[in-house]
């Protein structure tokens, strides 16, 4: 194993999860800011778009931001070669394929959660990508779709792709129901079955294996590590309350030291927001990644309004993020 890999092997302990329209450059700063260490993904990013369409501005992130992973969706393995080179290209440190998203808009380029019921085509996909690509190429999928049985399709899918040559998964561990279910939905309704996850690092204990769905807590995490798996991935519960999560996750799950205080990030975030609106962006574009930095601590509601109904405004700038962080209280 490379040291590149070990170490994103070590990263890889608890990851924030690809989230479309979520985990933009700017969210991925602000959380790097909270966690040193935690593993941070992109949004999905379609090879289409990067290949055919030459979007290579959604490959920009800042170098703040690493071990960050780049997410592709796509299922045409020549493309994906192509835009897993680019990634590399960019300074990504894993390429991570999507085969675990439902929606429409996926399906109907076949790629996503569709791809559950295709995995020689997935194993041509990662082999393609491997072939030009310097970071570790990744799978991110779910236990099945609609009326498979997870106990039968789910190792069958990890050894083909597994034999392509890769080596790490996440895997959000309940099915996604193609038909009848809105993408959110399908984050919530089909069931659970962490232990499913949990067999598979029994199985085939050579693979890093990481489980996804459902975490809500740090508490939550932590023993599903003590249960041998390789890593936690959590989405929701990162974004809604970041400082909850990452804020003690270099602590506990790296062994390293505290997180600045809130108050401390809001300040670190200032020079990066200044950067970014005199690169003609938005106060906004940013901030609404804030909203939750103070998720259960005296003026949290005060904060989220503030920043809500300010942070849109012409000429909304850092002193706007000063003045919603003056409805905090001190600390007594
Ligand atoms: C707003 C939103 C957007 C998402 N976009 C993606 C995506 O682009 N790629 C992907 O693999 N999963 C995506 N997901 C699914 C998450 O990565 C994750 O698998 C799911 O939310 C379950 O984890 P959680 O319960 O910890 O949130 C998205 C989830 C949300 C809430």
């Amino acid at each position: 194993m490379t040291q590149q890999t070990e170490t994103l092997r070590r990263a890889a302990r608890l990851s924030v999860a690809p989230m479309m329209d979520w985990t933009d450059r700017h969210c991925r700063y602000f959380h790097r800011l909270i966690s040193g260490e935690t593993l941070l993904y992109t949004e999905m990013v379609t090879a289409p778009a990067l290949v055919r369409g030459g979007a290579l501005h959604l490959l920009d992130y800042s170098p703040e931001e690493h071990p960050v992973a780049l997410q592709l969706g796509g299922s045409e393995p020549v493309e994906l070669r192509q835009a897993a080179r680019l990634g590399a290209e960019a300074g990504y440190d894993e390429v991570n394929l999507n085969v675990g998203c439902p929606s429409d808009r996926v399906q109907s380029g076949c790629f996503g959660a569709i791809l559950m019921t295709r995995p020689e085509l997935v194993a041509e996909c990662v082999s393609e990508m491997q072939a030009e690509c310097t970071a570790e190429v990744t799978v991110k999928c779910r236990i099945g779709v609609d009326d498979q049985v997870p106990e039968d399709v789910l190792p069958a899918f990890i050894e083909t792709v597994a034999q392509a040559g890769v080596t790490r998964f996440t895997i959000h561990a309940r099915k996604a129901w193609l038909e009848g279910l809105s993408p959110k939905e399908n984050r919530d309704i089909p069931p659970l079955d962490y232990p499913l996850v949990h067999k598979m690092k029994a199985a085939y204990p050579d693979l890093h294996i990481s489980i996804n769905g459902g975490i809500a807590t740090l508490d939550d995490a932590v023993p599903h590590l003590d249960h041998g798996l390789d890593g936690v991935m959590i989405g929701r519960a990162a974004y809604h309350q970041p400082y909850d999560i990452l804020g003690l996750a270099d602590q506990r799950i790296y062994g390293g030291g505290p997180a600045p205080s809130r108050a401390a990030i809001v300040h670190q975030m200032l020079p990066y927001i200044e950067g970014h609106l005199s690169a003609g962006g938005k106060l906004n574009q940013i901030t609404r990644h804030m909203l939750g930095l103070f998720t259960g601590q005296p003026g949290a509601r005060l904060w989220r309004r503030y920043l809500s109904e300010h942070a849109h405004g012409t000429g909304a700038g850092p002193e706007t993020v000063l003045a919603a962080l003056a409805q905090i209280p001190e600390p007594a």
